[in-house]
C-alpha cells in the first residue's frame, strides 16, 4: 500500500549525536546511535522520496540511495539541515543535538592543571525551532527524550518549536531509545493530544511516522 507513496517528495532527516569540541582532542557528546534517523531515511527512500540524511558521528554505513552528509558539530548540522530543508516537504529531526558548545574551543590541546577547571559553555541554536519559524508548508517532526512529565513537556516543545508532532521516548526502557533496535514512543501534538504506539522496531516506528507526516502533508 505504501509502495512509492512518497515519490516526488524531498525528505530531510537528521540523525546521531553532535560533537562539541573543547580542544582538538576532546569533545562533549552523547550516546545516540543514529539508528532511528537511519531507519526513517531508509523507509522514506524505499517509498520513493529523495532523501538527504544529515548525520553526526555514528558507526552505521551510508544507506545506499540516500544523500548522506556527515557532520560533527551542532553548528555544522544546522547549516546542512537548513540548506537541505529549503526544497523539502518533510523534515524529521532525530539528531540528539548537544544543547551547549564551548564558548571558545581551544585550538591546542589543553594540558592538565592542578585542581578544578571551569569550562565556559554557550547554548547551541535550536535547529528544529529555527525551521519552525520559517515553516512554509513543510511537515516538521521532532523527537524528545524525557525522564518525567513526558507528554506535557513534549507538547510544550511541539508548540514552542512549531513542530507538527514530537515522538516522545524514555531513556530507561531496555532495548529502546539510545542504541537499541526497538523503540517505544508516544506521538504528541502541540495541543497535548497524544497516542502511545506499541513497542516495535525502529523501522516500523519510521514507517508510522512517515504515514502520519504524509497524511498531514496531503491536507495542506
Ligand atoms: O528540546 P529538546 O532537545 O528535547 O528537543 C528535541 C528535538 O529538538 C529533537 O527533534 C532535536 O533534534 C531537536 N533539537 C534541535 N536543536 C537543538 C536541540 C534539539 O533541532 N539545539
Amino acid at each position: 500500500a505504501r509502495d512509492q507513496d512518497l515519490k516526488g517528495l524531498r525528505v530531510v532527516v537528521s540523525a546521531g549525536p553532535t560533537r562539541e569540541y573543547l580542544d582538538p582532542v576532546r569533545f562533549i557528546s552523547n550516546p545516540s546511535s543514529g539508528k532511528m534517523g537511519f531507519a526513517v531515511a531508509e523507509d522514506a527512500r524505499d517509498r520513493g522520496a529523495a532523501v538527504t540524511l544529515v548525520t553526526g558521528p555514528v558507526t552505521l554505513p551510508d544507506p545506499p540511495g540516500v544523500q548522506v552528509v556527515r557532520i560533527e558539530s551542532a553548528l555544522d548540522l544546522r547549516d546542512a539541515v537548513v540548506k537541505a530543508a529549503r526544497d523539502a516537504q518533510i523534515v524529521v529531526m532525530t539528531a540528539a543535538v548537544a544543547d551547549y558548545r564551548a564558548a571558545a574551543a581551544a585550538t591546542e590541546k589543553q594540558a592538565k592543571v592542578a585542581g578544578d577547571v571551569t569550562i565556559h559553555l554557550t547554548p547551541n541554536p535550536d535547529i528544529l525551532a529555527e525551521l519552525g519559524r520559517e515553516k512554509g508548508d513543510r511537515v516538521l517532526v521532532g523527537f524528545a527524550m524525557e525522564t518525567h512529565a513526558g507528554v506535557e513537556r513534549a507538547a510544550g516543545k511541539a508548540a514552542r518549536k512549531n513542530a507538527d508532532f514530537i515522538l516522545l521516548n524514555y531513556p530507561t526502557q531496555a532495548g529502546t531509545a539510545f542504541g537499541g533496535d526497538d523503540n517505544e514512543v508516544t506521538l504528541v501534538r502541540a495541543d497535548g493530544s497524544h497516542e502511545a504506539w506499541p513497542r516495535t522496531s525502529k523501522r516500523e516506528v519510521a514507517r508510522r511516522l512517515l504515514d502520519e507526516a504524509a497524511r498531514l502533508l496531503a491536507r495542506r
